[in-house]
């Protein structure tokens, strides 16, 4: 696939268009075009009429045609993966996993387009009949994250789909060449032009076009909290279904009965993935008094074996941050700790080999009061909190206005029920520190979001049901 043969996309600086950033070694990959309110206004009107067309389509038309975009992912798996170590930083194996995991959404929801069935219900009277069917929203559009680059955008495009929608996508500015890889990828699986489009651009112009355009009936977006409030607001006036997966600030909580060994490993997995920068990443690490200090050692000894380094290189498998706006808020986030009596472990400091790279970082005696406590760090920091009961582990994790993913390692299956239940979040990995995946319903509560995505739920969020009342 040749990236430069797509219309959006330069090798050399061009007027309005803007820079993609290597993290890693701060060069320049491309240029991208950016799209104005007049053309995504046309778009919009492209994708209206191409929607019509796609949802006539027999289910199984459908299917097929996401299923050969599923192979053409895999198929370029590795080409894909590269491009995203390239724009976003994360090694290259965590990339090619992702890639798999951006497919598997694809996959799962080509077989899901076979099945959206409506009911047929009692009837009131001997006359009736009553159904219901369930219909494609009609063009839907979605706002992107950078640091999940494919698998975010496969979650919202694969359910629209096979529902029948077309949907306009906002990558993030900081990685929209695998976004429009994957563009290209549909279109050769035979997905109907202008039913998937990529644009990117000025992020107010085009969500400002997207959320007032009478046109555009649902919304999903992936990002933070502060952006979802502001997004729901400007879809207030055309009353837009909307999916918002937002930020998180995940409790781990590691209880005396813990198997050790496994609880450390579910740290490492849940913080480090993707150098922390991970909505459902371990935040703030509860561990109980009778280990805390066997799990401190455990923990120091493991983040010493982490390598950081370009993705690219063997081996590594921490990239860099993001940007420089990415490391201030952890730097911030130690110091903060460390002026209110946190004690640094291991880490720190910005990477001696410079850029965006930051040390692995373990503190331990952090408490509440601190913003580590409160706000989602997004980078790789662990800070330990020290707990004596189950009611203070779980006053603790409840402890904030976020609700997406929480963690607990206990050995005592009393426990796992009753403390699952009482944490307040849309998912719980009890005894592991990884609960992604197609087949579960991702999402949160309270102030991380609406709406669920992947799993048999995920397409309710793009269909309407409709009630049909037959009278004999
Ligand atoms: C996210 O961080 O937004 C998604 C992570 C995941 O799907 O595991």
């Amino acid at each position: 696939m040749d990236l430069l043969n797509h219309p959006h996309i330069f090798k050399e600086r061009q007027n309005d268009s803007f820079e993609v950033i290597n993290p890693s070694t701060q060069e320049a990959l491309a240029y991208i075009k950016n799209t104005h309110q007049q053309e995504l206004q046309n778009l919009i009107q492209k994708a209206k009429i191409a929607q019509k067309q796609w949802a006539t389509m027999l289910p199984e038309d459908r299917c097929d045609r996401i299923y050969k975009f599923y192979s053409l992912i895999l198929e370029n798996r590795d080409f894909l993966a590269e491009i995203m170590t390239k724009e976003q930083g994360k090694p290259l194996e965590q990339a090619k996993s992702e890639i798999t995991y951006a497919a598997s959404f694809v996959k799962w929801f080509a077989t899901e387009a076979r099945r959206v069935d409506g009911d047929i219900l009692s009837p009131k009277a001997k006359t009736q009949k009553l159904l219901t069917l369930k219909q494609p929203i009609g063009v839907c559009a979605a706002i992107t994250p950078w640091n999940f680059p494919s698998s975010m955008i496969t979650r919202k495009i694969a359910p629209a789909l096979a529902s029948g929608c077309a949907i306009i996508v906002k990558s993030a500015s900081q990685t929209p060449l695998s976004a429009y890889a994957l563009e290209i990828l549909a279109k050769e699986a035979g997905i109907l032009e202008n039913c998937f489009i990529v644009v990117n651009g000025d992020s107010t112009e085009i969500s400002d076009v997207l959320c007032q355009s009478n046109d555009i009936k649902k919304l999903s977006f992936t990002g933070s909290t502060e952006v979802g409030r502001l997004l729901y607001q400007k879809c207030a006036p055309t009353i837009k279904k909307l999916s918002l997966e937002l930020g998180g600030n995940a409790p781990f909580i590691v209880f005396d009965d813990a198997n050790l060994e496994e609880a450390v490993n579910g740290i490492m997995d849940s913080k480090f993935r993707n150098s922390g920068q991970t909505c459902v990443c371990a935040n703030r690490i509860y561990v109980q008094s009778g280990i805390y200090d066997k799990i401190c050692e455990a923990l120091i000894e493991k983040i010493q074996t982490l390598k950081i380094g370009d993705g690219l290189e063997s081996g590594v498998n921490q990239g860099p941050l993001i940007d420089e706006k990415a490391l201030l808020k952890v730097e911030e986030h130690i110091s903060d700790a460390l002026n209110r009596g946190a004690k640094l472990v291991i880490g720190g400091k910005r990477h001696h080999l410079g850029g965006n790279f930051f040390q692995p970082t373990l503190l331990k005696d952090v408490t509440q009061q601190m913003k580590v406590a409160k706000e989602e760090t997004f980078g790789p920091l662990a800070p330990l909190f020290r707990f004596e009961s189950e009611e203070e582990a779980l006053f603790f994790a409840n402890d904030t206005e976020f609700g997406l993913a929480a963690y607990f390692f206990t050995q005592d299956y009393k426990r796992q029920w009753r403390v699952a239940e009482s944490l307040e979040y849309g998912m719980i990995g009890i005894n592991t520190g990884l609960i992604s995946n197609e087949v579960a319903p991702f999402g949160g509560i309270k102030q991380s979001g609406l709406g669920r995505e992947g799993s048999k739920y995920g397409i309710e969020e793009y269909l309407e049901l409709k009630y049909l009342c037959l009278n004999l």
